[in-house]
């Protein structure tokens, strides 16, 4: 479809961006993501056990097709992501003599100085390139009483490890945006246990740019309401935000299950991308970019999570044709 609008001149509030996990720069996918969009995000390629799949051995051969796909189209990179607790290798956190890290002063200490090398090494290599860094993923866990996820991270090194990969990282890309991301940062009690760790971290002098709103959502969850109290919450910190993983998944439970994706959900799916693309223009002063969580139906994620079934959350199908949820984005009346 060459006739149809491009994302990215109708909404240039702000970038635009596509997560690419799969053969999407070659061909009809290459071209509808230069036409549509101005930033890409590795969706697996820069996670540790891609970068550094043993110790000190860093390879890039995942992203780097990507990346320049991204250079000779002019699209911006959002680097995801630094520190996780999914998809590190276990070395991480294994001591020299094959035991596990258990919280020790010396596992901290060990610790400490492979995330220092893992950042050291990655964002340099990029430089400039990526401008912008999911520093830390998910770390939030609202049920604890002080809000933190119990990750090996957090059992051994308590919040240091966050304190470490926000310094490191300006440190070696001074110029890079810095982003502590995470989902369900609509929910009041995440969303103000993500507020209350990014507020005592800033006053402490943490770089932390960045706020970035996962928002993987489907057709009947979140409400605007709530996501506009997301994004409010966050202003009086001074941080930009970054919607960083956005999907609308067709589904609003793990027991449904469609063959093909009903006409109405699909009208849901394009009244919630339509109304929520209406509200981060309306606060295009704080939100500094948008990231769909991929390009077309045809590769998604949702596809095996949480469960197997067929998934349709995103602007363009299988074939790759414009849904009603790309004229929800485009054509918002
Ligand atoms: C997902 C990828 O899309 C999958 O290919 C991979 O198997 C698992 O990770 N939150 C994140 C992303 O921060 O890194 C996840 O990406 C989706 C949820």
């Amino acid at each position: 479809q060459t006739d149809i609008p491009s994302v990215k001149d109708v909404v240039t509030n702000f970038p635009v961006g596509a997560a690419i996990t799969g053969a999407e720069t070659v061909t009809l996918h290459g071209d509808l993501l230069a036409k549509h969009f101005n930033s890409v995000t590795p969706g697996n390629a820069l996670k540790w056990d891609a970068t550094e799949p043993t110790e000190n051995t860093f390879t890039y051969t995942q992203a780097d097709p990507l990346i320049a796909f991204a250079k000779a189209h002019n699209m911006k990179v959002r680097g995801h992501t630094l520190v996780w607790h999914n998809q590190t290798p276990s070395w991480v956190f294994t001591r020299a003599d094959g035991t596990t890290m258990t919280g020790t002063a010396d596992d901290k200490t060990l610790l400490l100085s492979r995330l220092s090398n893992h950042i050291r090494n990655v964002a340099a290599h990029y430089g400039t390139t990526i401008g912008t860094w999911d520093v830390v993923n998910e770390v939030i866990d609202e049920s604890q009483s002080d809000g933190m996820r119990r990750s090996t991270w957090y059992n051994v090194t308590g919040l240091d490890y966050i304190r470490t990969a926000f310094r490191v990282a300006r440190e070696v890309a001074p110029t890079a945006k810095l982003c502590i991301n995470d989902y369900n940062t609509n929910v009041a009690a995440k969303r103000d246990a993500l507020y209350n760790l990014v507020a005592s971290l800033k006053a402490e002098g943490v770089p932390i740019d960045c706020v970035g709103h996962q928002m993987h959502i489907n057709v009947s969850w979140p409400s605007i309401g709530d996501t506009e109290a997301m994004i409010q919450k966050f202003v009086p910190l001074g941080v930009e935000q970054q919607i960083t993983e956005m999907d609308v998944s067709i589904y609003t439970n793990s027991g449904e299950n469609f063959p093909t994706p009903p006409a109405d959900r699909l009208l849901q799916q394009a009244y919630v991308y339509r109304d929520m693309f209406a509200l981060f223009r309306k606060y295009a002063s704080a939100i500094t970019s948008v990231t769909l969580w991929g390009l077309a139906d045809d590769n998604t994620w949702l596809d095996t999570y949480p469960v197997s079934r067929k998934d349709a959350p995103l602007l363009f199908d299988t074939r790759l044709q414009a849904k009603s949820a790309y004229w929800g984005v485009v054509d918002p009346t």
